[in-house]
């Protein structure tokens, strides 16, 4: 893409988060609707100090947008609680918001000589690096929408059609032993991503397509949530404490599952991949199938043969946790990846239906928790 096309692209990004913190009303916009995420508002404002902190205060030395407001939009230096009482009012934090979003677009343009041989331009890297930044928390801004209404939904719905239950039948594809390239490139991959490696894998069969919602509802009906013997100790641990027996959207009424989401209630489509699962529940429905989620690297050889169907739909659970590759170097800033690189996440693989193209790519490696579920997170299954 053109440097021209990526700045274009940026705008988008740009726009996104701006509609969503538009159309919210003003409580909604500085609320917190889940411990592990902050008010819609907060999203804008760091995605505008971060762009201001790399293209001003990192490029040209000009700190005198980003200081002021380093402490709020610095995520260790705020806590989330914190976060909705020091925002300014809607109405200044947008108008604000619009005019720097509109100012760093137009100095990517009109980019002096004497800063565009600096090493974060090259190859155009820190323009995707913001374009992908602010993709990111478009789909946080979505996370948090839809705990919104998880929280405001109160008298149940009747679905129109109740979901049923399917027996698990999955189309396997089969994957040679063999040498496989894992990883991204400069200038659009993370730091995560690289260097890129070869993984060497044993044969191993995975399913085309993601677990679906019926597939879901067969082992919850066959008791999944109450077996011990399909979780790990942890994780039995978790849903006991949390009380936790369906996905994390689903709700049941006269019998039959609905699911709620940003724009109200709905049918459960029975091909639908399931998500709203954290990583313990993933992996107890692989234990019920006698199957295993896959390592992400099986995940990223089988994608990248073109094996893979409905990927970018949700976002898959895999086995292993969230490591680095060997090499690894962080960048643009250690806190990118090098925080969550403590053996206690786990790597996602594919990107759910709010993830922006700019993120879907084979390579791309997100990371949580095993116990959280606001994620938009399924599973896919290997054998
Ligand atoms: C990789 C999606 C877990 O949203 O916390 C955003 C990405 N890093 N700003 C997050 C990120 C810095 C990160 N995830
Ligand atoms: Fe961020």
């Amino acid at each position: 893409m053109s440097t021209d096309a990526l700045i274009t692209e940026l705008g988008h990004a740009q726009a996104l988060l701006v509609a969503l913190a538009e159309d919210a009303d003003p409580a909604t916009f500085r609320s917190q609707y889940h411990p592990d995420l902050s008010p819609l508002g907060w999203h804008l404002g760091h995605c505008i100090y971060t762009e201001c902190l790399w293209l001003h205060e990192k490029l040209r030395g000009d700190d005198s947008v980003t200081s002021p407001i380093a402490d709020l939009y610095t995520p260790p230096r705020t806590p989330k609680p914190e976060r909705g009482k020091r925002l300014p009012p809607q109405p200044a934090l947008l108008a604000w918001a619009t005019e720097l979003q509109a100012f760093n677009l137009h100095y990517l343009r009109k980019l002096r000589p004497q800063w565009q041989q600096h090493t974060l331009l090259e190859d155009d890297y820190l323009i995707h690096f913001l374009i992908q930044h602010n993709s990111q928390h478009y789909e946080t801004m979505l996370m948090i929408l839809n705990q919104k209404a998880l929280h405001e939904h109160g008298v149940p719905d009747t679905p129109h059609q109740p979901l049923q239950a399917s027996v698990l039948q999955p189309e396997l594809a089969d994957i040679p032993a063999g040498h496989y390239r894992i990883g991204g490139q400069r200038p659009v991959a993370c730091d995560n991503e690289l260097p890129p490696q070869q993984a060497d894998l044993g044969p191993f069969s995975i399913s085309r397509t993601p677990v679906s919602n019926s597939e879901y509802l067969a082992f919850m009906e066959d008791g999944g949530y109450r077996r011990p013997e399909l979780w790990d100790d942890e994780g039995w641990r978790w849903q006991q404490a949390h009380g936790i027996t369906s996905p994390d959207h689903w709700r049941q009424e006269n019998g039959g599952w609905y699911a709620v989401g940003m724009k109200g209630s709905y049918d459960l489509a029975e091909r639908e991949p399931v998500s709203g699962l954290s990583h313990h529940e993933a992996q107890a429905f692989a234990r019920w199938a006698n199957a295993r989620l896959p390592h992400e690297y099986q995940w990223e050889a089988a994608c990248r043969i073109g094996l893979l169907e409905q990927t970018g739909r949700v976002w898959e659970w895999c086995s292993n946790p969230f490591h680095a590759y060997e090499g690894f170097t962080p960048f643009p800033y250690d806190e990118y990846s090098l925080p969550w690189l403590d053996g206690r996440h786990f790597s996602l693989r594919g990107g759910s239906l709010h993830t922006r193209p700019a993120i879907k790519r084979p390579s791309f490696r997100n990371f949580f928790l095993a116990d959280k579920r606001h994620i938009f997170a399924g599973l896919r299954l290997v054998y």
